[in-house]
């Protein structure tokens, strides 16, 4: 009777609440638009809500908590989704499932909707979430039933008196937030076709890169970054000012044919410069803290995280026990990166930490070196033991 609908002032959003009303019978719908740092202006969207037939628009801000409780704990597990996408689409499920579980809970409705179709990975993120935070609720997925084309929706839309996209509506399927811009559909399903310079907002094309490289150092306290430059910056600022440094060097384009939850195989264009940076640096940080066996251990840990982040399981007692041994993994990991970005590249260039476990003394080739090299001896006749039994057991 009362459902709270997950807004982002779309076509699709927006014909799910005439929708909503006149094909299931509900009484009252209250949108919700989410602020994830998007860069849309929120008020036009929350009056589009109500000129749609909403009863109750809201809108919230929720780019800090977004940064830091799930962006960063990405950073922290290195998690790229298939070694190459930092998941700025998936991280922002959970949260808006969770603001969308308590809306529900404060204005006393019985069901939330999204405006997901059948074919993606973010209705099983949306559902699953919302199932993990209150299984008493009802999820209505109007998108996944409809069963309209594109342009039967706008008509429908314009039947109910919600306006067309006023800008010419765009060939492409962008999902946008501050970690990054997800673009599909148009002539980006060809997987063959180059995707063209329009559908990068964030990052430059090469040729309009600076010619001369900028140096950019990043500060890690226990896995998380803290600061750019010497200067300490909050989650959200430290974001915004990577994406632009990066971004400005044409830094952070992806383009994949990705594995979706739901068996097929998508062409994929992300652009997200501060995301990929900062898991490239803390991966680098890494291993100066960490010893070789954790490291390795945590590879591991990192591919099951990611794929449980994509796969919709962010409210998951997996997740939550691997979120225990990350934490306590990086306990060490506070130091700074140094990053040079030129002509797209952004290449790691320095690295240092109090809790350094590289000892130069140790690696080094000159008279300083304090490693025994006569203990190496007795060391590789006892590793080599088992291949040099093996051996001569083979040649008989
Ligand atoms: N495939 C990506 C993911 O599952 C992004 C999907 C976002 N939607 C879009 N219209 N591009 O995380
Ligand atoms: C959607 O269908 O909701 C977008 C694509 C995806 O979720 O992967």
């Amino acid at each position: 009777n009362k459902v709270v609908l997950a807004y982002s002032g779309g076509v699709d959003t927006s014909v799910c609440i005439p929708y909503l009303k006149q094909e299931w019978g509900v009484k009252e719908v209250i949108t919700l638009a989410a602020d994830l740092g998007q860069g849309d202006e929120l008020e036009p969207i929350r009056l589009k809500a109500l000129a749609s037939g909403a009863e109750v628009s809201l809108v919230q801000d929720v780019v800090a908590e977004f940064v830091r409780d799930y962006a960063f704990p990405a950073v922290k597990a290195n998690a790229f989704y298939e070694n190459r996408y930092p998941l700025s689409t998936a991280l922002a499920r959970p949260l808006i499932a969770k603001i969308l579980v308590d809306a529900a809970a404060e204005y006393g409705a019985d069901a939330v909707a999204h405006g997901c179709t059948g074919k993606g990975n973010d209705q099983v993120r949306f559902d699953v979430s919302i199932a993990a935070l209150n299984p008493k609720l009802k999820v209505l997925a109007p998108a996944r039933e409809w069963g309209m084309s594109r342009e039967e929706t706008i008509a429908y839309g314009e039947k109910c008196g919600i306006p067309s996209p006023v800008k010419k509506s765009s060939p492409y399927s962008i999902d946008r937030n501050l970690l990054g811009r997800a673009i599909e559909a148009g002539i980006l399903e060809d997987a063959w076709q180059e995707a063209p310079e329009d559908v990068f907002v964030m990052t430059k094309a090469i040729a309009d890169t600076p010619n001369e490289p900028t140096y950019t150092e990043i500060a890690f306290e226990k896995g998380i970054p803290v600061g750019l430059n010497g200067t300490a910056l909050d989650p959200v600022a430290l974001v915004t000012q990577l994406n632009a440094i990066a971004g400005d060097n044409g830094v952070g384009r992806i383009d994949m044919i990705e594995n979706r939850l739901v068996g097929i195989k998508s062409r994929e264009i992300y652009e997200t410069p501060a995301m990929s940076v900062l898991i490239e640096a803390h991966r680098d940080l890494e291993s100066l803290t960490l010893t070789a066996d954790l490291t390795q251990y945590k590879r591991n840990i990192e591919e099951t995280y990611s794929r449980m982040i994509y796969n919709g399981l962010w409210y998951s007692p997996l997740k939550v026990a691997l979120d225990a041994f990350i934490d306590s993994s990086q306990e060490r990991v506070s130091g700074t990166v140094r990053i040079k970005f030129f002509k797209g590249t952004a290449a790691i260039v320095g690295r240092k930490s109090v809790n350094s476990l590289y000892n130069e003394e140790l690696a080094t080739y000159t008279s300083a070196d304090l490693f025994d090299h006569k203990a190496a001896e007795g060391f590789i006749y006892i590793w080599g033991m088992p291949t040099r039994v093996w051996s001569q057991t083979a040649n008989g």
